[in-house]
């Protein structure tokens, strides 16, 4: 199930995203501050009570890029990701989005190919990006 994040979620999902490196290690805080934003959108999945995952969006219609994207280690491969992604595209449609990026690492398949299979194109790439190590992809999609 998605729904939105509230500032309660905050501290569960600044520990999701901690888990791995290829999300931003938000504190509690920032994922408050985030909640709080109106020109942010900040969705959570869950499996009985218990959060499993989130995603994060900025949105100034009628661009938006998403800022952060996570789904708990225990969760992994259940369909949560998807499930996010798909929620998040609806909800900024709603908001009459037409457009959305985002920027991942080369090195990222799972989530490249989560991206490519909801018509996320590759359109740049900014050269050692992450660490002076390895590149980024931006990728985007119509609504
Ligand atoms: C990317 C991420 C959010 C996907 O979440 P998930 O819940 O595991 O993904 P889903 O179960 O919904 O999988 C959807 C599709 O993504 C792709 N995918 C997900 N994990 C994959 C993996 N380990 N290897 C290859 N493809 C994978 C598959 O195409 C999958 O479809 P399929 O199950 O029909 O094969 C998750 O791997 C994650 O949190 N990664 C770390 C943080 C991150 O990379 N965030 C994105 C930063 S840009």
């Amino acid at each position: 199930m998605i729904k939105k994040a509230s500032l309660e979620d905050a501290q569960i999902l600044s520990r999701i995203a901690g888990q791995n490196s290829s999300s931003a290690h938000w504190t509690p805080a920032g994922f408050e501050a985030e909640i709080k934003n109106g020109a942010a959108l900040v969705l959570k999945s869950c499996r009985g009570g218990a959060a499993t995952g989130f995603i994060c969006c900025r949105f100034v219609p009628p661009s938006s890029e998403i800022t952060n994207f996570a789904v708990s280690n225990d969760f992994l491969r259940q369909g949560f990701g998807k499930a996010l992604l798909q929620a998040a595209l609806k909800a900024l449609k709603q908001k009459n989005v037409k457009e959305i990026t985002l920027e991942v690492s080369v090195r990222n398949t799972a989530a490249i190919l989560l991206y490519e299979k909801n018509l996320f194109r590759k359109v740049s790439a900014r050269e050692k990006f992450y660490n002076n190590i390895d590149d980024a992809l931006i990728m985007k999609r119509e609504l």
